[in-house]
């Protein structure tokens, strides 16, 4: 089959450098806050992955010039509440659940009717976490069952709202965001700590907005129609897509990596933080800040001797996107491990949680469950010999790429399918994998 790899030996020992694909988060966050700026702005490294050319897509369509030059992007911003917004828009997010949920918040001041749509996987995601807020600024959704199709009817009457967003969503904190830039008046969120770039990037561009930390809250308030200029930004690399990598080196012999200028945003690294607390020993140089993000090379080399963790629920969301690895690697430590509150993981590009128990126990790992909490029980010694068939598993690219690096590192023969997914985030994944020495059919 041809989107399917096959995978039948382990990594040799590699001692390389790599730089992996721009960070999807603050590309999709440049794209949508350089598309209500005044001028063109100019995007560097931007990530030329599916979310992000659908990001790209739907902006055009509601009459936002983008270009695409050499090594950037340029985007001529219409200024807030200046989209021309033709009747029976449709736009299609695709795959992507930050792009449906961000560019909702993005048009609540349509006049003329927007249609959302997405692929497979996005159509059985829940939206009643953004129409709810969205409701209380005054915008009109329809939808059956809070799920896309979806019809969104904004208003230029949008009233500020007071909003607290307990679940821990990024995507639910920037759709607020996006929506109050609309609505004259204050807006005020409590929210639940989540990855931060649109607060970041909002403050480099000298918006309005105000963040009290409060514990594991973000106090934010955020004034309406401010307008702001375009912008230059570089997108530096992604820690979601050099986290395949960390774990690859980890779990492979006598091996070392440098992965070059990584976003290491501290709403971001929950990740390197549990992979330390098992005794990772991963290490991070060169910091620097750009543009508020905090950014680094990130060291890491093979060890055997990693052991368990009860991980703190505050870490969860930090490592929300990495926890597939997060498993594998306890899966190979000393010890049971045990990781709480996951009911997030099962609401992504597919239900991650139930898939990653079922692939967990079908390499031979022991994994009790109760209701969103998970005990890993641990074989250090683990080495595979059976063969393995990954499929249906909704495309999701993350799912895809974890079973990359478990084949590469766990031994056994494995045929996975649904490669094309890696197009979702990383499209030069198996690129990399081979320039690290993984051989790949
Ligand atoms: C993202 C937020 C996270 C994450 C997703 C990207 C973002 O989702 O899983 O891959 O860019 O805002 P939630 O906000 O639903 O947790």
């Amino acid at each position: 089959m041809k989107n399917q790899v096959k995978i039948k030996k382990i990594i040799n020992p590699f001692k390389k450098q790599i730089i992996v694909s721009s960070d999807k988060s603050l590309s999709i966050r440049c794209v949508l806050l350089s598309s209500i700026a005044v001028g063109k702005s100019k995007i560097f490294d931007l990530l030329e992955s599916d979310d992000v050319l659908n990001a790209i897509k739907a902006v055009k369509k509601i009459g936002v010039k983008c270009l695409k030059k050499a090594n950037y992007y340029e985007i001529y911003g219409v200024g807030i509440n200046g989209f021309s917004i033709k009747k029976n828009t449709i736009i299609n997010a695709g795959n992507s659940g930050t792009l449906a949920r961000c560019i909702l918040g993005l048009c609540s001041a349509t006049k003329n009717k927007i249609k959302l749509i997405g692929d497979k996987s996005l159509s059985k995601r829940d939206f009643k976490r953004v129409i709810k807020p969205l409701n209380l600024f005054g915008v009109n959704i329809k939808s059956k069952n809070s799920i896309l199709p979806l019809e969104l009817k904004g208003s230029n009457l949008l009233r500020p709202i007071k909003y607290f967003e307990n679940k821990g969503s990024a995507q639910v904190k920037t759709c607020i965001i996006l929506s109050a830039i609309n609505t004259f008046g204050i807006t005020k969120i409590k929210a639940k700590k989540s990855r931060n770039h649109t607060e970041l990037m909002l403050k480099y561009l000298n918006y309005p907005i105000k963040i009290k930390k409060k514990n594991n809250y973000d106090l934010i308030e955020i004034k309406g129609l401010n307008q702001f200029r375009s912008f230059e930004y570089k997108v530096p690399g992604d820690i979601s897509s050099a986290s395949f990598f960390i774990v690859l080196t980890l779990l492979s012999r006598k091996s070392e990596l440098l992965i070059k200028n990584i976003n290491i945003n501290p709403s971001r690294i929950g990740i390197l933080k549990i992979l330390n607390l098992m005794n990772a020993k991963i290490k991070i140089i060169n910091k620097k800040n750009y543009k508020g993000e905090n950014l680094g090379d990130i060291k890491i080399k093979s060890t055997n001797n990693l052991k368990s963790i009860n991980c703190p629920i505050n870490l969860n969301s930090s490592a929300i996107d990495e926890f597939l690895l997060i498993f594998l690697i306890a899966a190979k430590s000393k010890g049971i491990s045990s990781f709480k509150n996951l009911d997030e993981l099962n609401k992504k590009e597919s239900p991650r949680l139930n898939i990653a128990i079922n692939f967990l126990k079908m390499i031979g790992i022991k994994v009790t469950r109760k209701n969103d909490d998970i005990k890993i029980y641990g074989r250090p010694n683990l080495e595979l010999k059976n063969s393995y068939y990954i499929r249906n598993f909704h495309k999701d690219h993350r799912i895809f790429m974890m079973s990359v690096i478990a084949a590469l590192t766990l031994g056994g023969k494995w045929k996975i399918d649904d490669k094309d997914s890696v197009n979702t985030s990383f499209p030069r994944f198996l690129s990399i994998v081979k320039k690290l020495g993984g051989k790949i059919n």
